[in-house]
């Protein structure tokens, strides 16, 4: 099991709580924000909670999910969905806009993992994906050191769409913490 909280000094990992749910829509709504995420639209305060309250019923054991936490406010998110009996995992992150830009994605994803292959002596891979345009979210793979494995080609169906999507991953022996 991972833990429930990660202090990372500027920053902490924690559990949503119902209190985020003002914060989580004003972020979570911004049009550049949820622009290649599958959340509802319109994004509206139901949809934060909604969001949380799946947060909290998530089995930890599985899918660990923590609220990036800055002074006491979540500014995003971060999770890792174990696959494959914990040897296989898939991490996904997001970050507020105004947070953009200051490494919290990668060093909030980078804690998540370390903490995943420390804990887990059978995790042997963790991958990530994205929109294949989502360059932000692609260089964070690449910051996690992660190396592209593939395209999938018109893969995913994206508001009556089909989207390209990217594959990155790591495996245990190429991790440096
Ligand atoms: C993707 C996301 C989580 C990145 O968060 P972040 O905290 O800004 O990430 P970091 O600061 O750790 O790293 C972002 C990197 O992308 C780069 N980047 C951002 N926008 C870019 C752009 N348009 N073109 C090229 N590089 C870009 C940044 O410069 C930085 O790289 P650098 O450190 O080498 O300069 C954030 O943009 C986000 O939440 N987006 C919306 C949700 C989302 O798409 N989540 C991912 C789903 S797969």
């Amino acid at each position: 099991m991972l833990p429930e909280t990660i202090d990372a000094g500027r920053f902490s990992l924690r559990p949503f709580r119902a209190e985020d749910a003002e914060v989580v829509y004003s972020y979570a709504s911004d049009a550049e924000f949820l622009h290649y995420l599958p959340i509802p639209l319109p994004y509206t305060l139901a949809s934060a909670r909604d969001f949380i309250a799946k947060q909290g019923a998530l089995d930890r054991l599985v899918n660990p999910s923590w609220a990036l936490d800055i002074n006491g406010v979540a500014c995003g998110g971060v999770n890792i969905r174990f696959f494959a009996t914990h040897r296989v995992a898939e991490i996904g992150y997001a970050v507020a806009r105004r947070r953009w830009g200051q490494g919290l994605a990668s060093e909030a994803a980078r804690l998540v993992i370390s903490v995943a292959f420390e804990r887990l002596p059978e995790l042997t891979r963790v991958r990530a994906m994205a929109d294949a345009r989502n360059v932000a979210s692609i260089r964070v793979m690449e910051k996690l050191g992660m190396r592209r494995e593939g395209l999938l080609r018109s893969d995913r169906e994206f508001r009556g769409e089909l989207t390209d999507e990217v594959v990155h991953g790591i495996l245990r022996s190429e991790w440096h913490p």
